[in-house]
């Protein structure tokens, strides 16, 4: 266990711009996911913005991290976070300007650090200017054509066209009104009423956003994270979804959220041409720029349809992060992944957390049933015991970053942050709190900006101490700079992590499990690096050998539980 300062130099990365097939950056990369209204905030206006990201960017390289995503910054109304999109080519006012996005790429690049945006293909905002024009056109109009407006059902076409739901509660359609005051047509929106649904059956959608990834790929970008990538097309006529049925008690396999199999807004097919269509643009371009698919799907092999060889590069393993703190699961989920996504010609992809689940801080000690978008909030049953939440976390990321391939992490989760659970009522903004009326408490708890210094306004997020959401007085003891002087934090031990998992390019290596461990341990080598996670409830013997880097303080001896190593063999 290393117990004293150590600094990790960068190995310089590929130049910028450099075209290296075959060893492209994003199969092995870790890739840190910004959430820019949580992550820094230079004007000091309570949310966070691209001039902040910027004067952080070389803690981001001390950490280690090849890459880094940002989610959304561009012009919008800020209904769902960014994720409701009014303008496609430029900055929203609260996150700066062109200019100061500019400044960004050009600093991270400087230092190494590859940069991915996020698109937002399915959905636009209901203040963009075509949604503006579509609203003020006649049905069957050109305007209208780009987005999904039907006639209702009913004599009085008083019921929407279909029984489909918004993942975010509530109906996924809303009728409009017409200029005369009457009532008109209606439109499908499968998240927030603001958020209508692109028809991309239109070729007028289709080129717009070819457009838009020229946009980015000419300034520069490294990739684009791709949002609700399973879900642009629709089944033709929009049929009623009629969830797949479990059991003889002919309970309903899922809600519409979005994880059967056979949801008709869905992992339609025609979904694949699109990005067949990206690869081609983007392989007209120098330096590997990459797609990576946020595509919630049911299983892996699903999964990897997104990341055949002519389609997106990388799809976020969401089956690996949806997997318990439990060593049968985890290692099955590892093995299909490492079959399914290699089979393909892809990197497998690994991730514990992201701005649209609970932490895994948090949830892998959860003790209820918390399916995903749901929260954790003041009155949820089976709340996460802390210490045994950041324990396993600590043994998962151990777990994760020796896996080959490449790896998502989530800004806070190097400090260890929880889902904050107490955030009352009024403070919370996720539209999934309101569309359920409050049934549901959405995702705000983790995405409560990152706490810097301890000692300092805001917990150094910003000046003047203003806060979109409200930080927990106990994460001053959590802040970057106190556990930049404690050797046993969790800055310190996934700098190690990251350092060794580079020092040993375990991304590009390969895996054989370790035999003989007990099925409640988690054991396997990549390279030099032999990998032990205890999930049972008792110490494990270790072998002989040297211990590189371990999740908690440990001073030889059996292994702890909740606890994992990497070792060198003797
Ligand atoms: C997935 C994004 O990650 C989430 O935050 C957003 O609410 C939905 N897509 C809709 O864009």
């Amino acid at each position: 266990m290393t117990s004293q300062q150590t600094s990790f130099p960068l190995t310089s990365l590929a130049p910028i711009g450099e075209n290296r097939p075959g060893a492209e950056w994003w199969r092995t990369a870790v890739i840190y996911q910004i959430y820019p209204r949580s992550f820094a905030d230079a004007s000091g206006d309570g949310i966070g913005d691209l001039p902040g990201v910027t004067a952080h960017l070389d803690d981001l390289r001390s950490l280690g991290v090849d890459a880094v995503w940002l989610s959304p910054f561009y012009r919008s109304p800020q209904h769902d976070a960014g994720y409701d999109v009014a303008d496609y080519r430029d900055i929203d006012p609260l996150f700066g300007t062109l200019t100061d996005f500019d400044e960004m790429l050009a600093a991270a690049h400087d230092r190494g650090i590859r940069v991915i945006v996020d698109l937002v293909p399915n959905h636009s905002s209901d203040q963009h200017v075509w949604f503006q024009e579509a609203l003020a056109a006649e049905p069957g109009s050109a305007a209208r054509a780009r987005y999904l407006f039907r006639d209702g059902r009913g004599p009085a076409g008083d019921e929407p066209p279909n029984n489909w739901e918004s993942v975010f509660g509530g109906p996924a359609w809303t009728r409009t009104t017409n200029p005369d005051g009457t009532p008109g047509q209606w439109y499908l929106h499968l998240f927030d009423v603001t958020q209508p649904d692109f028809d991309w059956a239109n070729p007028e959608v289709q080129e717009e956003f070819r457009g838009i990834l020229r946009f980015w790929l000419d300034r520069g970008v490294d990739g684009f994270r791709v949002d609700v990538a399973h879900g642009l097309v629709k089944t033709d006529g929009l049929p009623d979804h009629v969830p797949a049925v479990t059991g003889a008690d002919g309970t309903p396999a899922d809600s519409m959220g979005g994880d059967a199999d056979d949801v008709p807004y869905w992992g339609q097919d025609g979904v694949h041409e699109i990005y067949r269509d990206w690869h081609r643009v983007l392989a007209e371009y120098d330096g590997d720029r990459a797609l990576c698919a946020e595509a919630w799907l049911p299983t892996v092999d699903r999964t990897a349809e997104w990341v055949r060889s002519d389609e997106m590069h990388q799809a976020f393993n969401f089956p690996y992060l949806m997997t318990e703190w439990e060593a049968p699961a985890i290692r099955e989920v590892i093995a299909e992944s490492l079959r399914a996504f290699p089979a393909v010609g892809a990197p497998a992809t690994w991730v514990l957390s992201n701005h649209d689940v609970v932490r895994h801080a948090s949830r892998l000690a959860l003790t209820a049933e918390n399916p995903q978008g749901h929260g954790i909030g003041p009155d949820s049953p089976g709340k996460p015991l802390p210490e045994q939440g950041l324990r396993r976390a600590r043994a998962a990321t151990t777990v994760m970053l020796a896996l080959p391939g490449s790896a998502y992490l989530y800004q806070g989760e190097e400090l260890g942050l929880p889902e904050v659970v107490e955030l009352p009522g009024e403070v919370r903004q996720d539209p999934t709190w309101f569309r359920t009326d409050g049934e549901r408490y959405g995702r705000d708890g983790c995405r409560v900006p990152i706490p810097w210094t301890a000692d300092a306004p805001a917990y150094g997020f910003n000046d003047s101490g203003a806060t979109w959401l409200p930080q927990p007085t106990e994460w001053a003891r959590l802040a970057r700079d106190v556990q930049e002087g404690d050797p046993d934090s969790t800055l310190w031990l996934y700098r190690e992590l990251l350092a060794t998992r580079r020092a040993e390019d375990l991304g590009a290596g390969s895996l054989a499990w370790l035999d003989g461990y007990g099925d409640d341990v988690i054991a396997f080598r990549n390279g030099n690096v032999t990998v032990i996670a205890n999930a049972s409830d008792a110490p494990v013997e270790l072998p002989t050998g040297t211990v590189l880097v371990a999740s908690e303080p440990f001073d030889g001896g059996a292994l702890p539980v909740d606890t994992a190593v990497w070792m060198l063999a003797d």
